[in-house]
């Protein structure tokens, strides 16, 4: 190996050892993990996901709902093309937690501005939580492409 190359292989050797152990210290000490499914939704025999998800506790009661003092809990639904409840209604402060599932194709789940950020996957429950502490009105938009109107799914989470 000439002079050059090697200095080239252990400069790249050492910046791959750096970052596995930065990946090793985050996962085992900092508890930072790559987000996974919540949950499944798997549909009975000869039932489609649809019905499978709108038949599953919660989903077959969607809706925003009081939980703990200052926390809510929003149970969401994701469909071409629209999110439902498309309004939620929180007071500032409160801390919310979202619990989606997709019941066609795969749908995204973003509020700019927040780290509310996932996606949605028919047959898996997708759960983030988060503190809205400044009054206003957030846009919860669908980032995946989903089909012929994906540009007009949204939604709105309404801080007061
Ligand atoms: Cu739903 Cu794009």
């Amino acid at each position: 190996m000439v002079r050059y190359e090697r200095i080239f292989f252990w400069f790249s050797a050492g910046m791959l050892a750096i970052f596995l152990c930065a990946l090793g210290y985050v996962t085992v000490f900092m508890n930072i993990h790559l987000p996974g499914p919540a949950g499944r939704i798997i549909p009975k025999s000869g039932q489609n996901c649809a019905a499978a998800v709108l038949t599953t506790a919660p989903f077959n009661r969607p809706g925003v709902r009081e939980i703990a003092p200052g926390k809510y809990e929003a149970v969401m639904l994701a469909q071409q093309w629209n999110f439902y409840p498309f309004k939620i209604q929180i007071p500032a402060g409160a801390e919310l937690t979202f619990r989606v599932t997709s019941v066609d194709v795969i749908h995204g789940f973003f509020i700019p501005g927040t780290r509310v950020n996932m996606m949605v996957l028919p047959g898996y429950v997708s759960v983030e939580t988060y503190r809205f502490t400044r009054p206003g009105s957030y846009r919860l938009l669908c980032h995946e492409y989903c089909g012929l109107y994906h540009h007009t799914m949204s939604a709105e989470v309404a801080v007061k």
